[in-house]
């Protein structure tokens, strides 16, 4: 089934979680299969959900309830993450390891989720082993409700670009690598749509334009290591969101898109109708990719020109200037999360800074990465679930991630553990993000957003006043980044390296914000069809939450 169904469904039919009015429901179901596809134009093992790579659009306007069954036809388990979809009290559904037991072979999980005060370009992908190397990921569209004001006229097309660095093998042998200590070595090209045209003129037209009219276009990074600049031939692109944030809207002849970013751009059919390439290319690379897709004009004559050698300046200081240039618009009105939507975190008082030092090292004999000295590994039991069973202290410690980072004597010293680490409920917390790597840094926080600042600036040089609000942030080499946002969303919360071999092998850890006196006004039950694993599986379920 790839259409969603929508309905409008009575309360009284739901024993679920969510208590929110008649806003509609979407449903959708899932089956998620191996299937063979040749994205570098070589057959390999792809992740298919109902037959699609990439998987089927989740188009939705905000406050709409999502409800999505997924059924694992893979011979592994198997989890989906909805990535910068916020979860308000429902980190239940977030589908991270430390959230959820993945959904074993041949079994399903039915997620039920609300995009609550949310609009913007996102996406899902899978959570478990190296799947999203090979798929199992599709674009996820938040529309604003009809009576809010957009700050730019309707587009005459709505476009999904998902560009991403790819790896000919299967997932399989990419986990293998990094079980038996090697490293994934450099990706063998690029895709765009799960497509990679060579700027040949041979590949079938991927988007068709009228000329004189407007389009969307909502790019996400969906990738595993490179950060990917995109331009197209011929037009300028017009910034106007960034992970449901509205921004000042400046013109780019180029975007940087690191690992994990979403972000949307106007563009005018106004040139001479004919094909033009849209091209991404991955950056900071000795040796770079590029994929191309084809625009065509209707009624258009002519070929795409060939590809001009146009690439961005090399080294990252033109990527950090450009990043300096994205703002919010204070004052377009749009869904806003809360309560971070406030205008005035500037004059909010940072009630703690947690300095995350990312190193990596060698523990037996393979390669680990680690944060303040902590490379987190899944316990079996979800951290969640261990929590709400009561039974956390046999399955995870509380703070091996201190929030400054002192090697004991100096020496660094990588310890193999889940990481978790408590916050302080509706706390307004900075954290610092610092990068001794070589290479561009990008992470990723689940159940917020934030104010991701200026990096590298001191703090008396923080924008305390527009820095867009989003889910994701990049830090540069041997440089860091600052982050601050309001801990008010009950749950346990996955903070990770959106670089796969970084995550897989350690960059992450969990937040854990509790309420002071759990109620349903802070979080919601536990869902009935949860799926329970490891240690708690078979122990009695415990009391729901008070009103
Ligand atoms: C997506 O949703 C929007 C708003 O509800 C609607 O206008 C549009 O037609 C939908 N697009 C698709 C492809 O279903
Ligand atoms: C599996 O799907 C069925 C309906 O198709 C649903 O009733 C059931 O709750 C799902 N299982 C889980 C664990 O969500
Ligand atoms: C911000 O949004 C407002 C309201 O829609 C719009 O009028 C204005 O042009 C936008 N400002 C910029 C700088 O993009
Ligand atoms: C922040 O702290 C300053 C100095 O301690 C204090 O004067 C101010 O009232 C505080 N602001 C808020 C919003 O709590
Ligand atoms: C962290 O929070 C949990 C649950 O709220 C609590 O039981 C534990 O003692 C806290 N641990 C630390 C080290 O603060
Ligand atoms: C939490 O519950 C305790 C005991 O029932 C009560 O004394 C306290 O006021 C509650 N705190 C909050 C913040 O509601």
């Amino acid at each position: 089934m790839n259409k969603p169904i929508v309905s409008f469904v009575l309360l009284l039919l739901f024993s679920c979680n969510l208590v929110h009015g008649e806003d509609p429901y979407i449903n959708y179901e899932w089956k998620v299969t191996y299937g063979t596809l040749s994205p570098l134009g070589v057959p390999q093992q792809v992740i298919l959900i109902n037959g699609e790579f990439p998987g089927p659009k989740i188009n939705c306007t905000s406050n709409n309830n999502i409800v999505v069954n997924v059924v694992n036809q893979l011979d592994e388990p198997f989890l989906i993450t909805w990535k910068g979809i916020q979860q308000r009290k429902n980190s239940w559904q977030d589908g991270t390891l430390g959230t959820n037991c993945p959904i074993p072979p041949g079994k399903n999980f039915t997620y039920r989720f609300q995009v609550k005060d949310q609009i913007g370009s996102y996406y899902y992908h899978p959570t478990t082993a190296l799947h999203r190397a090979v798929g199992g990921y599709g674009p996820l569209t938040i529309h604003s409700r009809a009576l809010i004001p957009v700050p730019f006229n309707p587009p005459a097309d709505d476009f999904t670009v998902l560009v991403s660095d790819w790896y000919a093998k299967t997932h399989k042998t990419l986990k293998g690598l990094l079980d038996t200590g090697r490293s994934l070595g450099r990706p063998d090209g690029i895709v765009i749509n799960g497509k990679s045209g060579k700027g040949d003129g041979k590949d079938a037209p991927m988007f068709t334009l009228v000329k004189g009219k407007t389009y969307r276009f909502r790019f996400c990074n969906v990738g595993m290591k490179d950060t990917i600049n995109v331009r197209f031939q011929g037009h300028t692109m017009k910034l106007v969101e960034m992970e449901g944030s509205h921004t000042v809207q400046n013109m780019y002849e180029m975007l940087d898109l690191h690992l994990g970013q979403c972000l949307s751009v106007l563009i005018n059919a106004d040139q001479n109708p004919k094909d033009y390439y849209l091209v991404a290319t991955s950056r900071f690379t000795k040796e770079s990719h590029f994929a191309t897709a084809t625009l065509r004009y209707v009624n258009g004559v002519g070929g795409a020109a060939p590809l001009e050698k146009k690439e961005a300046p090399k080294g990252w200081e033109w990527s950090l200037n450009q990043f300096n240039s994205f703002r919010w618009n204070l004052t377009a009105s749009s869904a806003r999360p809360n309560p971070q939507g406030s205008y005035h975190y500037g004059q909010i008082n940072i009630t703690r800074t947690i300095r995350l030092v990312s190193t990596d090292g060698v523990v037996n004999g393979k390669q680990r990465y680690a944060i303040n000295g902590v490379s987190h590994t899944d316990p079996e039991t979800p951290i969640k679930l261990a929590q709400y069973y009561g039974v956390a202290d046999k399955v995870f410690k509380y703070g091996l991630c201190k929030d400054e980072y002192m090697p004991p004597n100096g020496n660094e010293v990588i310890t193999i553990a889940p990481n978790v680490v408590n916050v302080t409920y509706r706390n307004f917390v900075e954290i610092i993000f610092e990068n001794h790597e070589k290479s561009v840094q990008s992470w990723q926080l689940d159940g917020f957003n934030f104010f991701a600042d200026r990096t590298g600036e001191m703090r008396q040089n923080y924008n305390l006043l527009d820095a867009v609000s989003r889910s994701t942030i990049q830090v540069y080499p041997n440089s860091w980044a600052a982050i601050m946002t309001t801990f008010d969303n009950a749950g346990v919360w996955n903070l990770r390296s959106n670089a796969l071999e970084k995550q897989y092998l350690g960059h992450q850890l969990y937040l854990s914000v509790n309420a002071p006196n759990t109620s349903l006004k802070d979080e919601y039950n536990m869902p009935d069809n949860e799926l329970l694993c490891g240690i708690i599986n078979g122990l009695p379920r415990p009391k729901p939450y008070a009103i």
